[in-house]
């Protein structure tokens, strides 16, 4: 029943855009942070994942981050992140919104993304502005308890960290996306996190519809015109499998 429903509403409601959260790479092994075996049940998240935690002591929140870039270096693209990107392939998806700093979407295949918390693709440099790719970092992970910039200062990962400000041009083309939907499609997400839990909001007040599948309730189940509450790879898998070829 549920699978007919969200099909209609993709095949209906179109542009359909897709807005993804941690709940979308648990099948691949990657924590989510708000479960009860989440990441923020066991860090809490104002000692590791604030720029001012970063800036009074860089090592100990490498020490958070090199576990994590660690564990998404092994990482593969699941289900859900294959069904996403056949979908925006066979033209039924317009672009895919992530929270996620996996970089699994691109992985999976998803050439329309928009990366709203930035990525472990690249760590910066905040005093020479160096830019460093994954591997180079994971490298000098190696033997170092944090990644050290050429010009001697510790290098920090281009994820957004609480207290900083997302990049303008990717919440700017997000919240175009959302305006522009008519459908928003949310997959693995608490929507607890502002901005982006504001996305869905401008898709409503434009008249579009929301559909959300997600393990537990969010804070916009009843504006929603369909929720899922089942496993992110096996409904967009199912999903995937009904929608044939738009092109
Ligand atoms: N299928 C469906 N839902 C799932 C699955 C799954 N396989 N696994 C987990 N979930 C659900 C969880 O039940 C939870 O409701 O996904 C949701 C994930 O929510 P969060 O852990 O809060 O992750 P997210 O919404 O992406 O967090 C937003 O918070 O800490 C910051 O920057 C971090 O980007 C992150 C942001
Ligand atoms: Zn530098």
């Amino acid at each position: 029943m549920s699978i007919e429903r969200l099909t209609e509403l993709v095949r209906d409601r179109q542009p359909c855009v897709v807005l993804t959260g941690a709940g979308v790479s648990t099948e691949s092994g990657v924590p989510d942070f708000r479960s009860r075996e989440g990441i923020w049940a066991q860090y809490d998240p104002m000692e590791y994942a604030t720029i001012d935690a970063f800036l009074a002591d860089p090592v100990k929140v490498w020490d958070f981050y090199g576990k994590r870039l660690h564990l998404l270096r092994d990482a593969e693209p699941n289900d859900g992140h294959r069904a996403l990107a056949e979908l925006e392939e066979r033209g039924w998806v317009r672009a895919v919104i992530t929270q996620n700093v996996d970089r699994l979407h691109e992985r999976a295949g998803s050439r329309a993304l928009v990366e709203v918390h930035g990525s472990i693709r690249t760590s910066s440099c905040l005093d020479c502005g160096a830019v460093v790719p994954f591997d180079e970092v994971v490298r000098r992970l190696e033997n170092a308890s944090a990644p050290m910039c050429t010009c001697g200062r510790i290098l920090k990962p281009d994820v957004v960290m609480f207290g900083e400000l997302l990049a303008e041009a990717a919440i700017a083309r997000a919240s175009q996306l959302a305006a522009e939907a008519r459908l928003m499609l949310v997959v693995g997400s608490t929507l607890e996190v502002y901005p982006v839990a504001g996305l869905p909001l401008e898709t409503l007040a434009t008249g579009g519809s929301l559909a959300i599948v997600n393990r537990g309730s969010t804070p916009f189940d009843d504006r929603a015109a369909l929720t899922i509450d089942g496993g992110a790879g096996e409904t967009l898998r199912a999903l995937a499998v009904s929608l044939p070829a738009r092109r």
